[in-house]
C-alpha cells in the first residue's frame, strides 16, 4: 500500500490537508496525502519511493503561482516548506527548496551581496521559483544560478548547470525534475547601496500590484514587446468579478481573491472563469493570446472529501 503515514524518509505525512492553508491565493480543497519532508535527501527518497508505488506526486512550495483545485488533490502533494536552510559561502549562497524569497533577499542583504534585489516583495520559495524562473518583467532568478541540484525522474540525483537547463522567460524548463539545492553566484556590494535598490523595487511595487489582497501573482505572461496586464485592462476587465475572484483593479495582471468580511471567498472555479474570460476577450479585442504564467491544476474527477 502506498504513503504510510510514517514513510521511511524523514518526510511527516498529513492525511486531507487543506490547500487552502499552503497557497497564497487562500484557495484549494485537500490534498490526500500531504508530505513535508525534512532534508534534501528526504525529498529524493520520498520522489523515489512514490514514482516506484505509482503514486502521482505534485509539488508545491510557496503555493505562490498555483491555482489548487477546489475538489482538492488526489495522491500525494509534497510541500517544500520546511526544507528552509540557507549557507553562505563567500559570494555564493546554497538554498534549499523551500527558504523562501523575503529569507533569500534577506540574507543577501545583511551579507552585502547583489544580485536578488529584484525579488524583493515577490512570495514564494527557491524551488517554485527556480521551477518557472521567477521575477520581474526583463530579469529572472536563473540569472544568478552557478548550478542546482535536482531529483529526475528515475530517480538520479545530478548537478546541473544553467546552460544544461535553458531557463527562459518565466519558464525554469525542469521538465519533471525537482530542485534539491540551488547555489546562486552574488556580487558584493555596497549594503547601503543594495538597501536603497531594494526599498526603490519594493516602493513601485506597492504604487502599481494589489500587494495587500491574496493573489498568485501575475496570471499571465508578458507577450513580446507588450504587457498582458496593459491588454486585459484595455479590454475593459479591470474590476470584472466572478463569485469572491476579481480582477484587480490595480493591476490587470492579478486575480484576487476578495473573501473575507462578508465576501464569500473565492473559488478556483471562480479563478478560471476570470481567466478564460481574459483570455478570450484579448484574443477577441486584440488577435493577441495570452499565455498562462498561473499554474492550474486541474480538477480531480470526483471532489474528495468527507
Ligand atoms: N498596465 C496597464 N494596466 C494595468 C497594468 C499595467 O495599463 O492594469 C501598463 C502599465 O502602465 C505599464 C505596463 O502595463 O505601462 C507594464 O506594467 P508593469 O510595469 O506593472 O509591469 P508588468 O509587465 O505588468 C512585470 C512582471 C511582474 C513584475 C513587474 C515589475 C510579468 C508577467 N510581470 O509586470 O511579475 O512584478 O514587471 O518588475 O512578467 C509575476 O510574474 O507574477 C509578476 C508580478
Amino acid at each position: 500500500m502506498p504513503s504510510p503515514a510514517v514513510s521511511p524518509e524523514r518526510a511527516p505525512m498529513r492525511r486531507m490537508e487543506p490547500l487552502a492553508h499552503h497557497t497564497t491565493m487562500r484557495i484549494g480543497g485537500p490534498a490526500e496525502f500531504f508530505y513535508e519532508p525534512q532534508r534534501p535527501e528526504d525529498l529524493s527518497a520520498l520522489l523515489t519511493r512514490l514514482e516506484a508505488e505509482g503514486v502521482p506526486a505534485r509539488l508545491l512550495g510557496g503555493g505562490a503561482n498555483t491555482l489548487a483545485p477546489d475538489g482538492g488533490v488526489p495522491g500525494a502533494v509534497i510541500h517544500t516548506g520546511t526544507l528552509r536552510r540557507i549557507f553562505r559561502e563567500g559570494e555564493r549562497l546554497r538554498a534549499w527548496p523551500g527558504v523562501t524569497l523575503p529569507q533569500l533577499v534577506r540574507t543577501a542583504l545583511d551579507a552585502g551581496l547583489g544580485g536578488m534585489d529584484r525579488l524583493v516583495g515577490v512570495p514564494g520559495q527557491v524551488g517554485g521559483a527556480l521551477a518557472m524562473n521567477a521575477g520581474s518583467a526583463a530579469w529572472g532568478i536563473w540569472d544568478e544560478v552557478e548550478e542546482i541540484t535536482v531529483w529526475e525522474p528515475g530517480g538520479a540525483v545530478r548537478r546541473l548547470l544553467p546552460a544544461d537547463v535553458g531557463p527562459a522567460y518565466r519558464d525554469g524548463r525542469l521538465r519533471g525534475r525537482v530542485v534539491l539545492e540551488a547555489l546562486f553566484k552574488l556580487r558584493p556590494e555596497d549594503p547601503a547601496a543594495l538597501k536603497a535598490r531594494q526599498d526603490d523595487f519594493l516602493r513601485r511595487k506597492n504604487a502599481t500590484q494589489p500587494v495587500t489582497l491574496s493573489s498568485a501573482g501575475c496570471a499571465f505572461k508578458n507577450p513580446p514587446g507588450d504587457s498582458a496586464g496593459r491588454l486585459v485592462d484595455a479590454a475593459g476587465l479591470k474590476g470584472a468579478r466572478r463569485g469572491g475572484a476579481e480582477i484587480s483593479a490595480v493591476h490587470a495582471n492579478f486575480i484576487v481573491n476578495r473573501g473575507g468580511g462578508g465576501v464569500p471567498n473565492a473559488t478556483a472555479a471562480d479563478v478560471r472563469a476570470l481567466v478564460e474570460m481574459a483570455e478570450t476577450a484579448v484574443a477577441e479585442k486584440f488577435g493577441v493570446r495570452l499565455e498562462r504564467e498561473l499554474v492550474i491544476w486541474p480538477e480531480p474527477l470526483r471532489p474528495l472529501g468527507p
